[in-house]
């Protein structure tokens, strides 16, 4: 049976959607189970709880054979340590008394980056930790997100503009979380693999925020501009949406390591495994929204 964590989250979503059409046994540890789609309410197993709490993860995990994890990077945690590397500490420790022999995570790029990255690192060392527990695991070191820009829909939608504390000219991967849902789908319902590996999720190119502001200019059919802002704006921004201090520093660590370069360490032989491109995106995820 296959365990999906955050099935009520963006990627959990589309991986439990996924997985449910293979009609493969499936569970699903959720939190508050009437935001389930009412679709598969009976046709699955449901545990309620925090799959951070360590009681909750226990009892999900029985009789599971692969498990999709991701772990939420709650804003209201004091640091990013305690909403990667703490939160997933339950379901490690419950791993050693488990079935489970395949493991998909959902983490970041930034392997070998030399400095601290905030989110980036935290995930890393959650990484770390399941494989260290002795499953196979599979991380799915994932870019910038594309859906991202969704959190600026009012502000796209109010003055044609989005920001961020970047130079509008650097070329960076960002993947969509629909591509990131599709791999995880795949990797659970055909586990014939083995051992530990990180999964680059970049997307089908790189794109400044001036490029991807002239495709939302010619998606949405009105000029969108990319605005640079500084850190110290951006790290008051976050916590002024909820973020605390610490994930808030968090954030603004893994932007100057992106700045610097952290997400443009590895090129894989193929990106074929992200194929959305970023005027897809626009049409089918962003325009709805806006
Ligand atoms: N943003 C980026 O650029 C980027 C890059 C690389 C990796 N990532 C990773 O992508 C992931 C984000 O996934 P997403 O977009 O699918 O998230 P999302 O849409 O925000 O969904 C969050 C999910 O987590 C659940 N959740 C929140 N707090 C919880 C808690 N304390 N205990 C249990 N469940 C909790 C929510 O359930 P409820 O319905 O109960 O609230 C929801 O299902 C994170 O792991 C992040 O680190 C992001």
């Amino acid at each position: 049976m296959i365990l999906v964590t955050t099935p009520t989250g963006d990627i959990g979503a589309r991986v439990l959607s996924r997985i449910a059409q293979s009609e493969r046994p499936l569970r699903v540890v959720v939190r508050d189970a009437a935001k389930l789609p009412r679709d598969l309410i009976g046709r699955i197993d449901v545990v309620e709880g925090s799959h951070g709490d360590p009681s909750v993860i226990a009892q999900a995990l029985a009789q599971i054979d692969s498990v999709f994890w991701l772990p939420p990077g709650s804003p209201a945690s004091a640091n990013a340590k305690e909403a990667y590397v703490d939160f997933s500490r339950p379901f490690c420790a419950a791993l050693a008394s488990s079935q489970v022999r395949h493991v998909v995570g959902v983490s970041a790029l930034g392997r070998g980056w030399p400095k601290p990255a905030g989110h980036v690192t935290a995930s890393l060392q959650m990484d770390d930790m399941i494989a260290g527990t002795g499953v196979a695991y599979r991380a799915l070191a994932c870019a910038s997100l594309m859906d991202n820009l969704k959190r600026q829909a009012d502000v796209i939608s109010a003055r044609d503009v989005f920001y961020l504390p970047t130079a509008g000219n650097l070329k960076l991967p960002h993947v969509a979380k629909a591509d990131i849902a599709d791999v995880a789908s795949r990797l659970l319902t055909q586990t014939d693999w083995s051992g530990v590996d990180a999964i680059p999720l970049l997307g089908p190119e790189n794109l400044s925020f001036e490029e991807m502001a002239s495709v939302m200019t010619t998606v949405l059919g009105r000029p969108i501009r990319f605005q640079e802002m500084s850190m110290e704006d951006f790290g008051g921004m976050m916590q002024a949406a909820g973020a605390s201090e610490g994930m808030a520093a968090a954030m603004v660590e893994m932007f100057t390591a992106k700045n610097e370069g952290m997400d443009n360490m590895v090129e894989p032989p193929s990106r074929a495994i992200t194929p959305t491109t970023f005027r897809q995106w626009c049409d089918e995820e962003l325009r709805p929204v806006l």
